[in-house]
């Protein structure tokens, strides 16, 4: 399978890879879509001509963009939560062009479960997401929709541990927990391809890159200071590899919705150009994804599970 590339550039922002792409007509459902990259995923999509739908847990803080775009609109969902999804479902009426599965958190210092007994990260970046997709399945394959969803270079950090998911045998720890929850939705994308391809639907995955957002709100001042983006004295810094969040949703619109993409499936993209799949462990860098990441049979597995969790 050769690689897939596009003729955008790394610093490319979300509006420049939608310039020229008419989204009127097309709807879409950006999870995490009040703030940072998936509020920038919000307004390209709605800036290109698209109806889009922010899910959010607080719908009030999608008020900056539902009032600026009259095509946008908000609604409310806790991922960590079964019965919110279900009900973002239930009340879902018509075609899908576009799920983008955004919403995420990141390192919790401490080991959290649902009251369904998973652990936060996963139970947030992937297993509601997967519960969403299946429960939007219909209108998804009435679009020949497409499931977008936001990796991170953690995934070479940690694979999917089958066998503990929960950290109930493992000490926990909160960057392996985010590697496994952002190496499970790179297979979510894999699984809807293996799945769901004779449906129509299309699903991929990617990694934003480095961007100052509220992501970060889980780490101390130790650990930024040693990702080099704060000072001694604490003061935000900005390192040249990072970019700013418009430019950090560049490759999330490629994905969902520039017809550069129509037909690929499976795929992982970082910087506006599919990834090289490595050996998982690989020390972080862009451009790369794990083999443990898109393995076909985990992917299959952590689908049954994700099943059977309902
Ligand atoms: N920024 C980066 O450098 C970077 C790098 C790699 C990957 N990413 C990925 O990019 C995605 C977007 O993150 P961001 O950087 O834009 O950070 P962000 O501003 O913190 O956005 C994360 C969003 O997820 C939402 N969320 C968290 N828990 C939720 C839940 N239980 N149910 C529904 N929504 C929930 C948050 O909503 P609340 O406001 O309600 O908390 C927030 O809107 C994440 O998946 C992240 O892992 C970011």
């Amino acid at each position: 399978m050769s690689s897939f590339t596009t003729p955008f550039p790394a610093s490319a922002t979300a509006a420049e890879v939608l310039d020229g792409v008419d989204l009127t007509g097309r709807r879409y459902l950006v999870t995490g879509g009040a703030s940072g990259l998936g509020a920038e995923t919000v307004r390209a999509l709605a800036g290109a001509g698209a109806r889009v739908t922010i899910a959010t847990r607080d719908p009030a803080a999608g008020a900056e963009l539902t009032t600026r775009f009259p095509a946008v609109d908000s609604v409310a969902l806790d991922l960590a939560d079964p019965a919110s999804v279900r009900a973002l479902v239930a009340g879902w009426t018509g075609p899908l062009d576009g799920l983008v599965a955004n919403a995420g958190v990141m390192a919790l210092p401490t080991r959290r479960l649902t009251a369904q007994g998973w652990e936060l990260q996963l139970a947030t970046n992937f297993l509601g997401h997967s519960q969403l997709a299946t429960g939007l399945h219909g209108a998804l394959a009435a679009a020949g929709g497409r499931v977008t969803t936001v990796s991170s270079g953690a995934q070479l950090m940690g694979g999917v541990d089958l066998d503990d998911l929960q950290f109930e045998r493992r000490p926990y720890d909160p960057w392996t927990a985010y590697a496994q929850s952002k190496s499970a939705v790179v297979l979510l994308a894999v699984g809807i391809t293996r799945h769901w391809a004779a449906d129509g639907i299309t699903a991929n995955a990617l990694a934003p890159g480095w961007i100052h957002t509220n992501l970060a709100r889980h780490l101390d001042t130790a650990t930024m200071q040693a990702m080099g983006a704060m000072d001694a004295e604490g003061r935000l810094l900005t390192p040249p590899h990072y970019k700013t969040p418009a430019q950090g949703a560049a490759t999330t619109v490629l994905l969902a919705a520039s017809p550069l993409l129509a037909g690929v499936s499976g795929r992982y993209f970082e910087d506006n150009q599919e990834a090289e799949v490595v050996p998982g462990g690989t020390a972080p860098g862009s451009g790369m994804v794990a083999d443990w990441a898109v393995d076909p049979g985990t992917a299959d597995r952590l689908w049954e599970i994700a099943r059977d969790a309902g």
